[in-house]
């Protein structure tokens, strides 16, 4: 009988901690997964992510964009010298009206307006699981 309340009492611990989330909240997993593809497979973090005094990224600002610390020997054509900020609360989401168009990107590589990003942003034709991933995790940034 203890362990059986024990469980009930778990349980719901569970149902009012679930509760408090936010409607539909992504799956740990999938943010987790998107996370991983952010830093360890497509290397946004490096990118979109300001350096420390020392040199090392700035957790404290993931993803806020930065001056990029390097730039091409020879010339190339429409280099950006920045990243954008690609949290939530950047003008980038506001501008692209959200989610949906940071999928299609990430699916597609072509920006609202249909065009393809200047280096050095690689052009990214992810599978949809690949870029919702990351997009669920970019929500989970400030
Ligand atoms: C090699 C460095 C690099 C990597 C890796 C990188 N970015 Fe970028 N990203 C940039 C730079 C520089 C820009 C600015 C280029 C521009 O605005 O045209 C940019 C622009 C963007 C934009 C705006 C595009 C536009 O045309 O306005 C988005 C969205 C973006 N990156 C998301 C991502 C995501 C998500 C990832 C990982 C899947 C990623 N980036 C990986 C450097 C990088």
């Amino acid at each position: 009988m203890r362990s059986l309340n024990g469980s009930i009492g778990l349980l719901l611990a569970f149902a009012v901690l679930g509760s408090a989330q936010s409607p539909n909240p992504a799956p740990a997993a999938k943010v987790e997964y998107g996370r991983y593809l952010s830093e360890e497979v497509a290397k946004c973090t490096g990118c979109h992510t300001p350096n420390d005094e020392k040199g090392a990224l700035d957790r404290a600002k993931l993803m806020k964009g930065k001056v990029m610390e390097y730039a091409p020997i020879e010339p190339i054509k429409d280099w950006h010298k920045t990243s954008p900020d690609i949290t939530p609360s950047g003008r980038l989401w506001t501008r692209w009206g959200g989610e949906k168009a940071l999928v299609k990107y990430l699916t597609t590589g072509l920006t609202p307006k249909g065009t393809l990003a200047g280096p050095p942003m690689p052009t990214y034709k992810m599978s949809q699981q690949d870029a919702e991933a990351i997009v669920e995790y970019l929500k989970t940034l400030k």
